[in-house]
């Protein structure tokens, strides 16, 4: 599942963060992946460091394993796991196409009920778009007072 919007601060980080806490209370196994890979956000819902290990590593050297990377940040939700974004790439959009996503996707379903991706805004960079084809379904945010509506046309290109 992606969470996704069009621009910046609609509230995809904090939803995908919800949404996998939600998800997690109902002892379903889930992962919540930070793939906003040019502004992550999620480490400060769980006060890690920005340069954590995670996504990154493993879309550069797919030889990492990327359990290894997975934090468990609430005592009350064992079954919650999240692997964070990682250190800023220089290359974020060939990165996060480089196939080794749909490898990392691949191997967690077959552990996870379900899998959230935080991700970037989709009017702004392409790396959203890239990744559609692994998602089963989309989460889009607006936010009331925030976005402009004629920005929600663009929900049709999408
Ligand atoms: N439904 C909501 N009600 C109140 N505050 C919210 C809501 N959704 C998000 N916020 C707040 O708005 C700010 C932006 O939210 P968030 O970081 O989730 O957006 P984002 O779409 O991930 O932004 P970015 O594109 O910069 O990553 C945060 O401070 C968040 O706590
Ligand atoms: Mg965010």
């Amino acid at each position: 599942m992606i969470v996704s919007s069009s621009i910046k601060g609609e509230g995809k980080t904090l939803t995908a963060m919800n949404l996998s806490l939600a998800f997690a209370s109902l002892n379903k196994k889930v992962l919540l992946i930070g793939c906003d890979l040019r502004n992550p956000q999620l480490h400060k819902h769980i006060d890690e460091d920005k340069n954590t290990v995670g996504l990154v590593n493993f879309l550069v050297d797919p030889t990492i394993n990327w359990r290894d990377s997975v934090l468990k940040k609430f005592d009350n939700h064992p079954t919650h796991d999240i692997l964070l974004s990682g250190s800023l790439p220089p290359n974020p959009l060939n990165l996060i196409n480089n196939g080794n996503l749909d490898i990392l996707i691949d191997q967690a379903k077959k552990v996870y009920d379900y899998i959230i991706i935080d991700s970037a805004p989709t009017l702004l960079v392409a790396d959203t778009k890239s990744i559609y084809h692994l998602a089963d379904t989309m989460v889009y945010m607006s936010r009331a007072g925030v976005t402009e509506k004629e920005i929600l046309n663009h929900i049709d290109n999408i």
